[in-house]
């Protein structure tokens, strides 16, 4: 699917969905933000040159009227698969939090694992700890092993872990670790890209999050070199006969990076929607909008952060730097 100029029309996507949520922060109506975002990307996706399928995207046919698992998008052209979340971190928009974004990775066919939309237990670290965690292992091992990685003492280590009650235990234990925590209220795909991104003081994302921000997590780090290691976790009966119709058959497999995303060519995009560690959020001023999007690919292996300005068509807008 390789095609030089593909990641800038993501860009575009990204963009639009980004904007379309922004306008909506703060109004406590985190499904309306969510259905803004994905009622622009769907749009924009609409003139992208790809014979698109969705992957890892709103939910199943019946569930979602838009970006369904399925759903062809684009107007034609090469076989991409696609993997969507519109907006990452609803209720961070909704309540104006940061780190709210709006992110699409593709890949060639097969190149995104169809992961279902259950639970997913993760560890999540940057390119020098890559090889060196081991999803299996007792946390305290894990962090040892990211200190030693990283020429530093465990009690030097920032590690984010989602806030919410199944993580009593995980907490308690890299507490007696002495590594220091900063717990989010969502977003656990940022989480993971500011772990792998050096400077950004966090060091590794451990915790259960949703199995389809880990693939797409695993999309940006085949992108920065990072590691993702997942492992399904089954909440509900009918989880267990889901992942049997996909043919999941070995619930205690842990996934890697590669088996997360696959493709050799990948491409992520991810647009900040409220200010983030990494991304701008938008904003809004009188001659237009501004927008701070990351985009990666991995062939050629290229980084850019693009900051956009949509100027009005009107012959006196000002540019700012
Ligand atoms: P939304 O974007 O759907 O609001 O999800 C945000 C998120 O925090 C993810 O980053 C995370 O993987 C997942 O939800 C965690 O799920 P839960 O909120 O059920 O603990």
């Amino acid at each position: 699917m390789h095609r030089d100029d593909l990641f800038l029309e993501f860009v575009r996507v990204v963009e639009r969905a980004a904007i379309a949520a922004a306008r909506t922060m703060g109004q406590g109506d985190r499904k309306y933000s969510d259905q803004v975002a994905v009622e622009s990307m769907r749009k924009e996706m609409e003139s992208v040159d790809i014979d698109g399928t969705i992957v890892i995207g709103e939910g199943e046919r019946d569930q979602a009227p838009m970006l369904y698992i399925g759903e062809k998008v684009g107007k034609g052209g090469s076989p991409v698969d696609i993997a969507v979340d519109p907006l990452e971190g609803t209720n961070l928009c909704a309540t104006g939090a940061s780190n709210a974004i709006a992110v699409i990775a593709a890949a060639e066919k097969g190149g995104l694992l169809n992961a279902p939309d259950i639970y997913m237990d993760k560890i999540v670290v940057g390119p020098s700890a890559r090889g060196k965690v081991d999803l299996n292992a007792p946390v305290e091992d894990n962090l040892k092993a990211i200190a030693q990685a990283l020429d530093r003492e465990v009690h030097d280590l920032v590690i984010i872990v989602l806030d919410r009650p199944r993580h009593e235990r995980l907490i308690a234990d890299i507490r007696k670790a002495g590594a220091r925590i900063r717990l989010i209220g969502d977003g656990d795909l940022s989480a993971g890209i500011s772990a792998a991104v050096v400077g950004t003081g966090v060091h590794a994302v451990m915790g259960t999050g949703g199995a389809p921000e880990g693939v797409l997590t695993a999309a940006a780090m085949r992108c920065l070199n990072g590691e993702i290691q997942g492992r399904l976790v089954l909440t509900k009966a009918a989880d267990r006969e889901r992942l049997k119709k996909m043919g999941i058959a070995d619930l205690e497999k842990v996934y890697r990076t590669e088996e997360l995303a696959p493709g050799p060519s990948v491409i992520f995009a991810a647009a900040g929607v409220t200010e983030g560690a990494l991304l701008k959020g938008v904003r809004f001023f009188g001659d237009g909008v501004r927008t701070h999007t990351l985009v990666m690919t991995t062939v050629p292996h290229q980084v850019r952060f693009i900051d956009t300005i949509h100027a009005k068509d009107d012959p006196d807008v000002k540019i700012r730097f």
